[in-house]
């Protein structure tokens, strides 16, 4: 067991580098399942969910060969298996899009139900009904789900989405690229991870427009070929950098970012005082001042994003006034408040809502990271705060965060990584 130790107080100086975005990556990694032929990806993070998919991918025979640090080669032509392994599936949310990708190739799929972070319940009902009107007969039984094709594969349908679902509308993007006729996705999500893997599938000779938009239309083609891509830089982790700078102040030029995509995040870091100014592809992220309280709603892009919510309320927690939090996504993503309460925090939730009592000064504390996003704020709070932070269960953070306690380090934080002796992780256990 690992923990981030973090001696606060410091501001943050320098220029760091974003890395891909794990919702995408995670979801063109499987997509490469249904092309015949070798596909470069490149801007691949290098995270633990990513090695999670690799893994299962390898499990199911395809081919994965690591270029260099952000690159890998993948040939799924030899792929035989349908069947995910369930120790494997249930440690990522993101196995779900297995279930696309073999149904769309196959015609057939046995995957487990998704893990992932807790954030309350999380339902694939609407995966489920999008895989159904296209043909496929669902049984989830056994611990597995179980898809199958009618005549081995799927036809085109009319597909609402009751709820703005960003995996339902990627996996049945990747259901839908071999599907034989059209498919029309209403009410589809509109996350720049969607635009990417439909950009990813459209240059390996799909036939998808529409995608940003919350209807995507997907003509089924016969066959898609190999060819090279190179994803998205990651949004959130920019946005965890932007929210790190408001809390521990500096000034920092994140750089490899889509400014357009950032827009969000950036517009409620204005409203609170701090400055961003946008060069090409980079950003200039600057507090010196007093941060300015405000209110966050979490909703469906372009509004502002739920995986960013903790770490915005990180940088609340230091705003002079009283800030309201309504996240519009999930059921259980304030687990973090308890964590921040030792560092000093007011915070009081009520359901949905988060209601933020700014203070002067955190203080350093031993706090557990609850998934990766919370994990991300404990970070964002604890450089911010007056002395020692202990964080731990940072395996949440290195599913989505890579090197950050190496790019942290280069902008001048005092944060290391320490490895916990078996039985003083033991002794901490509660
Ligand atoms: N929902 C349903 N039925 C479904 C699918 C979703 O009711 O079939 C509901 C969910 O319960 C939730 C809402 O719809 O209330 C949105 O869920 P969505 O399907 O969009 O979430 P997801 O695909 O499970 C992805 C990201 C999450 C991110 C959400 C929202 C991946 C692997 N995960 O999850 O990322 O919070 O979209 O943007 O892409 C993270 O990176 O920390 C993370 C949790």
């Amino acid at each position: 067991m690992t923990k981030y130790v973090i001696q606060g107080g410091k501001p943050l100086h320098g220029e760091v580098e974003i890395s891909g975005a794990k919702n995408a990556a995670v979801a063109i990694l499987p997509a490469a399942l249904l092309v015949d032929g070798v596909c470069r990806i490149e801007n691949v993070p290098n995270i633990s969910d990513v090695t999670m998919i690799l893994d299962i991918m390898e499990e199911l025979g395809a081919k994965i060969r690591r270029v260099n640090r952000t690159t890998v080669d993948v040939d799924c032509s030899k792929v035989y298996k349908q069947k995910v392994p369930h120790d494997l599936a249930r440690q990522i949310r993101a196995s779900y899009y297995l279930i696309g990708a073999l149904l769309g190739r196959f015609g057939r799929a046995e995957v487990p139900p998704p893990g992932g972070c807790d954030l309350g319940v999380r339902p694939i009902d609407q995966h489920l009904k999008g895989f159904c009107a296209m043909g496929a007969e669902i049984q989830v039984e056994n611990g597995f789900v179980y898809a199958a094709a009618e005549n081995g594969r799927l036809h085109g349908a009319q597909v609402y989405l009751d709820v703005v679902s960003v995996g339902a509308t990627m996996n049945i993007l990747l259901a839908a690229s071999l599907a034989k006729g059209l498919t029309v996705i209403e009410n589809a999500a509109k996350e720049p991870h969607i635009v990417d893997l439909a950009n990813f599938l459209n240059s390996m000779g799909a036939d998808i427009m529409g995608a940003g938009t919350d209807v995507i239309k997907v003509r089924g083609v016969e066959r898609l070929k190999g060819g090279s891509y190179s994803i998205i830089p990651d949004q959130i982790e920019a946005g965890t950098y932007m929210a790190a700078v408001a809390a521990a102040g500096g000034e920092v030029r994140i750089n490899n970012i889509i400014p357009k995509h950032m827009d969000c995040i950036t517009a409620k870091l204005v409203e609170m005082g701090v400055q961003v100014e946008e060069d090409g592809d980079s950003l200039t992220v600057r507090r010196t001042g007093k941060l300015n309280r405000a209110n966050v709603k979490t909703m469906p892009y372009p509004g502002f994003p739920t995986d960013m919510q903790p770490q915005i309320a990180a940088v609340l927690c230091l705003a002079e006034g009283t800030s309201i939090l309504n996240e519009g996504i999930w059921d259980n993503r304030y687990r973090f408040a308890d964590e921040f309460r030792r560092m000093g925090a007011k915070i009081q939730v009520d359901g949905k809502i988060a209601v933020i009592e700014g203070v002067n000064q955190l203080t350093g504390a031993p706090v557990r990271a609850c998934d990766l996003r919370a994990g991300a704020a404990m970070i964002v709070a604890g450089l911010a705060a007056h002395g020692t932070t202990e964080v731990d269960q940072v395996y949440y953070i290195e599913r989505g965060y890579e090197d950050i306690v190496e790019k942290l380090s280069k902008l001048g934080a005092d944060i290391q990584c320490k490895v916990i002796p078996d039985k003083e992780w033991r002794n901490n256990v509660v």
